[in-house]
């Protein structure tokens, strides 16, 4: 496999793989000296055309616990803002005999466009309203961590699953790894692609989506993705989807609370919550950096070059 674009695209096993190389990557994040010699002399660029500050962070210390050359390419100090087309912006980059292209952008498909049109491997960081591979890797680790199983789970994802590209990942992950999803939020988020699934229930109301759960991961509220229309207010938003203590208890009581980042606190989570005794939400960002590892070491050729 040349490039990392979606989770839509792999097989279980190759999901499986992906965790297990990450577990031991885990290993070495744990030892005092936490660089590895196994990327050293390639290159990677960094190409975030949207804001982020997880996944930028941990894909450049992952980058540089693999002792690669790291570039990270400013975009608003390029000149992108002169009007340099993407694609000359990406054949320009090409030309410095780049191995890896690590791509976040606004625009669905983006990766995808970019992958064909260079010989670099490509990641997606998170494409529109599309996929944000890693980010479901991370959360599959992270709940193979504290629950040592995914087959057979109840996971809950909350909120807005519409705009979500991190909901797409996770319910193409999840799934093909056995779990039960169980998507919750208003009527006017939850796009009818998933409304027909043998293995995803939709809910409307908390006070049932929640009942007895394993997982609760609740979304960010897309809203500069979003046009008008969709709920009433944020206040109601909470009033209704935010997940409070109380709601909390609807699910078992060893249930693990995650969210991708950035919060809303107080619009689609609780304070309390997020900082209570069942977040892994900092867990889920630790391991961002062990499962961008993974995913390059797997990307990366065997020696000898590309094929
Ligand atoms: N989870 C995530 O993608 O967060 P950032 O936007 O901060 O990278």
């Amino acid at each position: 496999m040349k490039d990392l674009l979606g989770i839509r695209e792999l097989k279980k096993e190759a999901i499986e793989d992906i965790l297990k190389t990450a577990s031991a990557f885990k290993d070495v994040l744990r030892r005092d000296i936490k660089k590895v010699p196994t990327l050293r002399g390639k290159t990677v660029v960094n190409l975030f055309f949207e804001p982020s500050t997880r996944t930028r962070t941990s894909f450049e210390l992952a980058e540089k616990r693999m002792s690669m050359d790291v570039l990270n390419f400013s975009i608003p100090a390029s000149s992108v803002v002169k009007g340099e087309s993407l694609l000359d912006t990406i054949k320009t980059i090409e030309s410095y005999e780049i191995d890896f292209m690590v791509i976040r952008h606004s625009s669905s498909g983006v990766p995808n466009l970019i992958a064909a049109h260079t010989k670099a491997s490509v990641i997606n960081a998170g494409d529109g309203i599309n996929e944000h591979p890693t980010q479901a890797l991370l959360d599959a680790f992270t709940i193979m961590e504290k629950k040592g199983r995914i087959e057979g789970l109840e996971v809950a994802i909350v909120g807005d699953i519409m705009h979500s590209r991190v909901a797409r990942s996770n319910i193409y992950c999840l799934t093909r790894l056995g779990a039960k999803i169980r998507l919750i939020g208003p009527p006017t988020l939850i796009p009818a692609e998933f409304l027909s699934h043998e293995q995803i229930k939709v809910f409307y109301r908390m006070e049932e989506g929640l009942k007895d759960v394993d997982v609760i991961m609740m979304l960010r509220l897309q809203l500069e993705r979003q046009g008008k229309g969709f709920f009433p207010t944020v206040g109601e938003y909470f009033k209704i989807w935010g997940l409070t203590k109380e709601r909390l208890g609807l699910a078992k009581p060893d249930a693990i609370v995650m969210h991708p980042g950035p919060m809303n606190r107080g619009i689609e989570i609780a304070s309390e919550v997020a900082d209570g005794p069942q977040s892994v939400i900092l867990e889920q960002v630790t391991n961002g950096i062990a499962i961008r590892m993974a995913v390059m070491y797997l990307l990366s050729p065997p020696q000898g070059g590309k094929s």
